[in-house]
């Protein structure tokens, strides 16, 4: 256990540096009164700090308040003694791309930006370019965005075959579910109660994103309801941009779904591997082979689909290096016209968050595993042509990375673009939806219930709270 200290008003500010580099777990928080001796004692007196490392005390100016300073000298004293590199540096914001396009807004130009982020928060040079490549292509797509007439749509499945590991989003096991008609029928009625409100206000609808969960997870009729009513609602009749499904689990795509996605129109569906290793994905709870994954992406293809995305996470357990190598050959003889790549999030609501907690062991990749994995995927992505698009970071990823969406010229997903950057309204359907209102700039949320119980007993409630939401 390693313990810290520092003066109360910093204390969250020391923790996340402390955490990039030891698991929360192992780090205990000593209060500032506390007189047992910290490992870590971060103390700032005016304008001075000093900082006791495991014995090794220096002091320094501390100007203006600047956080930055010491997160700076903490960052580069716990790199050199965890030999760990970090290729964000101190950046632990949501979205580096977003803090780029302030900077090219405010004139720099490309090596100015470079040397603006390297300096104020240690990050690498080829990170610093991905997150300016990022900035320029949203710069250039959002642009074409309607922010004012038209809203974006989203709707939830909250079911999947079974749940992943690493999992902390609405997904409940499809078989046997006891909401599961209840729920279908629920979310058909909010769909109306939704087109409602869109007509009613003369809205535009440009992208409508059906995610989860998993939408593939029911039956080949319930689907073709659902995507019948989505269609109704949503798509027909009006002049969409996108409509994507993310069919992503391959155990529940059908041909059957895949003609309804086909007779409804959907412009882009997501085939996910996350890996295409057999040992990885049972370890994971995804109960299908790599092979299913050709199979069934490949019958998409004959089917007609020239929109493919694929998800990958790199960081699972039990992988190195050579698992994602395997993984990486794989997607690049398939040729998808987009691919997402998620670094490892240890979720709260997850099973091997628990896992964790419980001390139950998982060999996870080493730091310099992990950045030679990005190195190798960006490197597949961009020889089959795409380009990265997108960019988001979370809380506890793996190696403190990114998440990336690279994506063919002109089959970027501006639904995801628009999401990250929350510059419009987005209506959300279904357990779990997060509607997002976007007026002169502000945002307000609104939350559906998560759980299938709240969902199904409260909705009339929930949907008179969410339209008085949508009416202010
Ligand atoms: C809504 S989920 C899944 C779509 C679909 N149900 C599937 O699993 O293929 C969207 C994506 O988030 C990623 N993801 C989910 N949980 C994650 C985690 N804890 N860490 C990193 N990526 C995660 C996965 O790549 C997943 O495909
Ligand atoms: S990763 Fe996808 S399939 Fe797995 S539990 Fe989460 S939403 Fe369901």
């Amino acid at each position: 256990m390693i313990k810290v200290k520092s003066n109360n008003s910093l204390r969250y500010h020391v923790y996340h540096i402390v955490t990039l580099f030891y698991p929360a777990g192992k780090i205990e928080f000593l209060d500032e009164a506390d007189v047992t001796k910290a490992d870590i004692h971060v103390e700032v007196r005016g304008n001075e700090m000093t900082i006791d490392f495991f014995g090794e005390i220096s002091s320094s100016p501390y100007p203006d308040r600047d956080l930055n300073v010491m997160r700076r000298a903490l960052f580069i004293l716990l790199e050199k003694k965890t030999e760990k590199h970090l290729p964000w540096g101190i950046l632990i914001g949501i979205r580096p791309s977003k803090i780029v396009r302030e900077l090219i807004e405010k004139g720099r130009n490309r090596d100015e930006v470079v040397q603006e982020l390297q300096e104020e928060y240690l990050a690498d040079k080829d990170k610093i370019l991905l997150a300016y490549e990022v900035a320029l292509k949203e710069s250039m797509l959002l642009k074409t965005v309607d922010t004012e007439n038209s809203v974006d749509i989203y709707i939830g499945m909250p079911f999947c075959p079974s749940r992943c590991l690493y999992c902390s989003f609405a997904s409940n096991v499809y078989r046997g579910n006891q909401y599961k008609d209840r729920y279908l029928e629920l979310m058909k009625q909010e769909m109306h109660i939704i087109r409602s409100h869109i007509d009613g206000n003369r809205l535009k609808i440009n992208n409508v994103y059906f995610g989860g969960g998993t939408p593939t997870a029911v039956s080949d009729e319930e689907f073709e309801d659902v995507m019948a009513t989505i269609s109704d609602c949503f798509i027909k009749d009006r002049d969409i941009l996108e409509f994507t499904v993310e069919a992503g689990r391959v155990d529940s795509i059908t041909e059957t779904k895949l003609e309804s996605m086909k007779r409804y129109n959907a412009t882009r569906i997501s085939i996910n591997p996350q890996s295409m290793n057999d040992d990885t994905l049972r370890l994971i709870g995804r109960n299908h082979s790599h092979d299913k994954v050709i199979e069934i992406f490949n019958l998409a293809r004959d089917m007609g689909f020239d929109n493919i995305n694929m998800d990958m996470i790199l960081g699972l357990p039990s992988e190195h290096l050579s698992d994602v190598e395997n993984t990486i050959d794989a997607v690049r003889k398939l040729s998808p016209e987009s691919i997402t790549v998620h670094g490892l999030a240890l979720k709260r609501a997850s099973r091997l968050y628990e896992d964790f907690l419980m001390e139950k062991k998982y060999a996870l990749p080493s730091q310099e595993e992990m950045n030679l994995m990005y190195e190798k995927t960006d490197r597949m992505a961009r020889d089959l042509g795409l380009m990265p698009y997108y960019m988001y970071r979370q809380k506890n990823m793996v190696g403190n990375l990114e998440n990336v969406g690279y994506a063919k010229e002109g089959m970027e997903n501006l639904y995801n673009m628009v999401m990250i950057e929350e510059i419009k309204t987005i209506i959300a359907v279904g357990a779990d939806g997060v509607t997002k209102k976007v007026k002169n700039g502000k945002i307000e949320r609104f939350a559906n219930f998560k759980g299938l119980n709240d969902y199904t007993e409260r909705f009339q409630e929930m949907m008179e709270n969410k339209m008085s939401f949508l009416k202010e």
